[in-house]
């Protein structure tokens, strides 16, 4: 877990009483409304439709119980009693007085949070694997590297007014739950001949120009991690461009240039600095790697361990399809990691009431050592649970809501606050998706369609990854009226593809049978046990296309 030391604090409540003086004095009319703009960009606010929307940084998603439930009153006493987890492991008030947030920032601050760098043009929260230390298939745990960028990013003076915003993300194993080729800065753990270090990978991200970001460098030494970010970031704030809001981004630069021509320019600037203040020495490396000790697992045989559960799981059809879809594998014999799905039908993906938050602190600290993690697809996940506790823990999360066996089906959706909440909105997305869980609410059905993402933004922004989901909902605006743009074919996996266009838009009626349509489709024509997104790719767009618009006869 990342933890604040004297001077961590110092800095974080001089930001919340400097906070609370520009508030003050904004209120009383002597600060205008565009010199109160950065102040509150720099502090995580924003202005929305209806009314502030405060985003609080989770470092890699990780957030230990106390923490947990200061949210939860947070949300209590200063919101509507619920919070929304973001798909940049990231939380969201929905409804702050303005006035209260300086009181807000002092209650993040005493469980050492706070919501510096979550908006403006800086680099934002450093994103990670929800499975991150636990996962089987992972190389190195990525934890030690997200809190060493976190504490080189986070009130770094050079960077603090870059051309537009900046995302990190790092993955520790084979497979990329981390979405790392969508993100301005990539960053892939691999090894070679026993060393540790990493595949760099920059120029990615949706929103109106989408791109998959490309490989600059495919073997960097992990004492070089900071130094060669710091290039990075440094090339790009010299010559991304600032006349543009639009074309201000890397991954536009990255085009302009070429990556190996942007690629060559990063070495350059990295030969100067990299034996300098950036370089990790082994002392930091191991610092940073304390911060990740394993939890007092016990000791089980494994072998003993899995026979039980599957014993209580064959007694128990509801137990054991929970425990198919919403529990994942361990690399600690006898453990589980479990994701709390946040997506019942109804309520908006993502969306946690005071309660529930309350709820996840209670079940980490019963069932796994404290701690829980907010997760890139809007869940929350438990990392170390005894397999011998899934059969209470389970039915603890029931009660709470929290247990539809849904992880990675259709129904377990990526949406956007859209059009309820958000001001940039072109068109509402949690009613489509409500629309969407209602139609397909069969569970045998879902089952057998298999993993499919389906993700929705109402607007190009992207917020709600349209471009990467294997099925993508976008919210367009057609002279004043909402319709929905599908689009198919994209994934934020180890091998990232851009979704492709569908056709013209919808109106928010035709949603579900569009989609109906789509998975008609796929299941008429996929081999056996062939996923979505590989049938799409064996077929091409053409057949969707013509199923999907074809006129009635
Ligand atoms: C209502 C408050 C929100 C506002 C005003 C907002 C605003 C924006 C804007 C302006 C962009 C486009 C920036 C760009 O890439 O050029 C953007 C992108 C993005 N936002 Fe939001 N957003 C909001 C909520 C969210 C939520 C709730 C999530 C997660 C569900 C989210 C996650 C993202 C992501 C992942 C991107 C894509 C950036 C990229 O890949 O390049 N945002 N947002
Ligand atoms: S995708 Fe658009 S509508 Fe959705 S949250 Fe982002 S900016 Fe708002």
């Amino acid at each position: 877990m990342y933890r604040y030391d004297d001077r961590d604090h110092a800095i974080i409540s001089e930001r919340v009483a400097q906070f609370r003086n520009q508030t003050e004095r904004y209120l009383s009319g002597e600060l205008s409304e565009e010199e109160f703009l950065p102040l509150r960009l720099q502090n995580g606010l924003y202005i929305q439709r209806l009314a502030p929307m405060l985003r609080v940084a989770i470092p890699y998603g990780l957030l230990n119980s106390a923490q947990l439930s200061r949210l939860a009153r947070i949300s209590r006493d200063y919101d509507k009693g619920y919070a929304h987890f973001t798909t940049r492991q990231n939380l969201q008030f929905n409804w702050p007085q303005l006035e209260d947030v300086p009181d807000i920032l002092a209650e993040l601050a005493e469980v050492e949070m706070h919501a510096v760098q979550t908006s403006g043009n800086c680099i934002r929260n450093t994103t990670s694997d929800p499975y991150a230390g636990v996962a089987r298939d992972e190389i190195a745990d990525p934890r030690p590297y997200c809190e060493l960028i976190r504490q080189w990013s986070t009130f770094h003076p050079e960077f603090a007014f870059l051309p537009r915003k900046f995302k990190i993300a790092v993955n520790g194993a084979e497979s990329d739950r981390a979405a790392i080729r969508v993100h301005d800065i990539g960053v892939q753990i691999v090894e070679r001949d026993g060393e540790i270090g990493f595949a760099i990978y920059v120029g990615g991200g949706q929103g109106r120009t989408p791109v998959i970001a490309e490989l600059i460098r495919d073997f960097l030494p992990e004492q070089d991690l900071l130094s060669y970010l710091e290039a990075i970031v440094r090339v790009y704030n010299q010559l991304g461009r600032r006349d543009n809001k639009y074309k201000a981004r890397i991954k536009i630069l990255v085009k302009a240039l070429g990556a190996e021509e942007f690629g060559s320019r990063v070495e350059r600037e990295w030969e100067q600095i990299k034996d300098g203040v950036d370089k990790l020495t082994p002392e930091a490396l191991a610092w940073a790697k304390t911060f990740f000790t394993a939890p007092d697992y016990k000791q089980f045989d494994g072998a003993e361990s899995d026979t039980a559960l599957h014993a209580e799981a064959a007694e128990d059809r509801a137990f054991s399809r929970w425990l198919e879809r919403n529990t994942f594998p361990h690399r600690v014999p006898g453990y589980r990691a479990v994701k709390l799905s946040t997506k019942p039908t109804g309520v908006p993906p993502g969306d946690v009431t005071d309660r529930q938050l309350d709820a996840i602190a209670e079940l980490a600290d019963a069932f796994s050592f404290g701690e829980a993690r907010i997760t890139h697809d809007q869940n929350a996940v438990l990392a170390d649970v005894e397999q011998a506790s899934l059969r209470a823990l389970w039915q603890s999360a029931r009660k709470h809501g929290f247990a539809t066996p849904n992880i990675g089906t259709l129904t377990d959706m990526i949406c956007c606050p859209g059009g309820d909440y958000c001001s940039l909105a072109n068109a509402k997305s949690i009613p489509v998706a409500e629309a969407i869980q209602r139609r397909f609410d069969d569970m045998d059905y879902l089952y057998d369609l298999g993993d499919l993402n389906l993700n929705i933004s109402g607007c190009m922004n992207a917020c709600g990854h349209h471009h990467v989901g294997h099925i993508g909902i976008l919210g367009v605006d057609k002279k004043g009226e909402e319709f929905y743009q599908i689009q198919l074919g994209g994934s934020s996996s180890e091998s990232a593809s851009l979704a492709k266009v569908l056709g013209p838009s919808f109106s928010r009626a035709e949603v579900p049978d569009v989609v109906g349509k789509i998975l008609d489709l796929y299941v008429e024509h996929r081999h056996p046990e062939e996923l979505f997104l590989d049938t799409y790719q064996r077929i091409g767009l053409q057949p969707f296309k013509e199923k999907v618009y074809a006129k009635a006869s």
